[in-house]
């Protein structure tokens, strides 16, 4: 059987993952799937209930327990055993708190389970961490997006700020450094470009000539079935 085109997407936080993700799934009508918003539903959750985060049994068990859906419509709300967590998730303290859970083995075999059902309704573009080097080791296309370290800070602290959270630019760049280093540091599936990955740098870069530029290397990955129709045909 033939398997659904897919475009994963890694590198870490800030690099224009989400934004860049979702207007290529626009443009090919392709399914968005924001791996992180899994894990950050799994930490809030953890937070709400109390569960210290070092608790890494509880956290697993209740992760297999949860259910988590991300609405495929414009709005793209993300629902957490039917609560509308969207924003909360975003929130700074669970910022801090998402790689904690996202190290824990068990929780991440329980999201990829979750994450690698999305990628079986459709095309799909799928950002995070692992999806290339772990969640969909054929995609056809692999992209690991970076920025330096200062424009990452600088992006977020301008949503945050749009968003009404009042953190200083030094406070986002601390914070967002801390979870890099944990990320690329964990046992399993760090935070690393898989072997096949090209990677871009989105440093001074305008959001359309990424976009641009990561379609014509899809167009480029699947010119034969982009010729026989396939890529069309997939999203009827
Ligand atoms: O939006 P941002 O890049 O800041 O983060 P995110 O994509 O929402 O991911 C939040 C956190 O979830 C990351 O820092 C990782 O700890 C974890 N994550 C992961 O481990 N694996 C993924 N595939 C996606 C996210």
């Amino acid at each position: 059987m033939k398997k659904n085109l897919q475009i994963a997407i890694d590198g870490p936080a800030g690099a224009g993952k989400s934004t860049i993700a979702k207007a290529i799934a626009r443009q090919l009508g392709f399914f968005y799937v924001d791996t992180g918003a899994m894990y950050r539903a799994i930490a809030y959750k953890a937070l709400r209930l109390n569960i210290a985060l070092t608790q890494e049994e509880e956290i697993a068990g209740m992760a297999r327990q949860t259910e988590i859906t991300l609405e495929h419509s414009t709005a793209r709300r993300v629902f957490c055993d039917g609560l509308d967590v969207t924003e909360a998730i975003r929130s700074p303290e669970v910022s801090r708190s998402v790689s904690i859970i996202a190290a824990y083995p068990e929780v991440r075999e329980r999201l990829v389970e979750l994450q690698r059902q999305e990628a079986g309704q459709g095309g799909v573009v799928m950002d995070g961490r692992d999806i290339g080097t772990y969640v969909l080791p054929d995609a056809d296309l692999k992209i690991f997006l970076t920025a330096s370290s200062e424009e990452r800070a600088r992006r977020r602290w301008l949503e945050l700020q749009r968003a009404g959270k009042e953190l200083s630019l030094a406070e986002v760049q601390r914070d967002m450094d801390a979870r890099d280093h944990y990320d690329q540091q964990r046992a399993v599936s760090p935070l690393i470009p898989a072997a096949d990955a090209i990677l871009l740098d989105t440093t001074g870069l305008q959001i359309e000539e990424i976009v641009d530029r990561i379609l014509s290397l899809f167009n480029d990955k699947v010119e034969d079935k982009v010729e026989t129709g396939y890529v069309r045909s997939q999203n009827q």
